[in-house]
Formats: C-alpha cells, structure tokens, sequence
C-alpha cells in the first residue's frame, strides 16, 4: 500500500511543505509506504497536452511521469492553501493533467488558511469528486495563525503551528490507511 502527500503551493517561501512534513511524520509512524510530492519539483505547466487528458495519450514527459507518480499510488492526500478564496493554480493544474489516473485511488483533502480554507476544501472536493479518488468524507481544515509565522515567512515551528489540529489530522490517516486495508483486502 503506497500513498502520495502532495504539497500544493509552489512557492518557494512556503508552509505547505512544513505542513506536509507533519502530515508524513504521523504516516510514517504507522509504517505506511509514502512518498512526498513536491509539485514545485513537477514543474507540470499549464495544460499542454494535444489530446485531453481523458484520453491517457500524453505526448510530454512531465504528464507521463506524473501519471505514473499517480497511477503507483493507493491514496492521494492534497495538502493546499487557499489563495484569495479560491485554489491555487498548481494542485488545479496537476489534477486537471490527468484523469483515469484518479480513479480507484482513495484521496483526502487539507486545506489550510486564516479561517481554515474552507473555500479551497469546497472546490477541490467537488473537482477531486468528479474526476475519481473515493475522498475521506471529513478531510481537515488548518487554522493559521499568523502568530506562528517567523520572520523569514515559514513557521518558526511546524509542529506547534498544527497543534492540537494533528491529532484531527491523525484521525484522518488512519481512516485512509483503514480505507486502503479495506480495498486491498476486497481485492484480495
Ligand atoms: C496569492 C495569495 C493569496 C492568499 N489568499 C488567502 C486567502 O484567501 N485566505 C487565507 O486565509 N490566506 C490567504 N493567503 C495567505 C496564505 O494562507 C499564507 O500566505 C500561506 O502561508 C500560504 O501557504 P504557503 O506558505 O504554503 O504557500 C494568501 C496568500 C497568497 C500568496
């Protein structure tokens, strides 16, 4: 069983990939196979394909890999910040690059802002719902405080800037890890 973390904002000043990183050290404490991806690392431009995605016929390398990235994976977890009240460009062009690739996968949303990015949750669940990850149906809601934020713009500390919100993000890996038990057991 192998899941991906995806980090959202390709910025290069950033929290997400802190985030992330509490995200994949509650994983890893369960012995889970994953693999943090950095989509700043993917550089997947606009679309760019000929043929649309649903096609699967991907004539650039950065989808081929990136389909393969996905297609190896059992479960998705996208962790995304909100950008003026909507999704940033990069977790949107990354899913929109792909689509029978999403299907069969389980998937999970994180959304993280002032307010929790409730916003971004909304609009990447109705996305990710359409295009196929089976989604943990809670998901979770980061609330940022600017407090936790050092001078260089990352959080001075990632762990206590998630707080008392990780043990609601461990509730959230084990219901996916319990989710992808099921499946590989239903499919024997
Ligand atoms: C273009 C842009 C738009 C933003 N819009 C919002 C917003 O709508 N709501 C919010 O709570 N924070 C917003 N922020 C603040 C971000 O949540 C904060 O900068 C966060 O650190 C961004 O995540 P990142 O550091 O992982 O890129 C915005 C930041 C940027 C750069």
């Amino acid at each position: 069983m192998k899941a991906i973390v995806i980090i959202g904002s390709t910025r290069p000043v950033r929290v997400g990939g802190q985030i992330a990183g509490v995200v994949d050290r509650i994983r890893s404490e369960r012995g889970v196979d994953t693999k943090v991806v950095d989509l700043s690392e993917l550089n997947l431009p606009p679309l760019n394909e000929p043929q649309v995605p649903a096609t699967g016929q991907y004539a650039r390398e950065h989808t081929r890999n990136w389909a393969a990235t996905v297609s190896g994976a059992d479960a998705v977890v996208v962790v995304t910040p909100q950008d003026n009240d909507g999704d940033p460009s990069g977790p949107k062009t990354a899913i929109n690059s792909l689509y029978n690739e999403w299907q069969g996968r389980l998937g999970a949303i994180i959304s993280y802002g002032g307010r929790g990015g409730g916003m971004v949750y909304d609009q990447f669940a109705q996305v990710l719902s359409l295009v196929g990850p089976q989604l943990d149906p809670e998901g979770e809601k980061l609330f940022q405080s600017r407090d936790d934020y050092g001078e260089n713009g990352t959080f001075t500390d990632a762990e206590a800037a998630v707080g008392a919100q990780a043990a609601e993000i461990a509730a959230l890996v084990d219901r996916v890890i319990a989710a992808m038990s099921e499946k590989d057991g239903a499919q024997g």
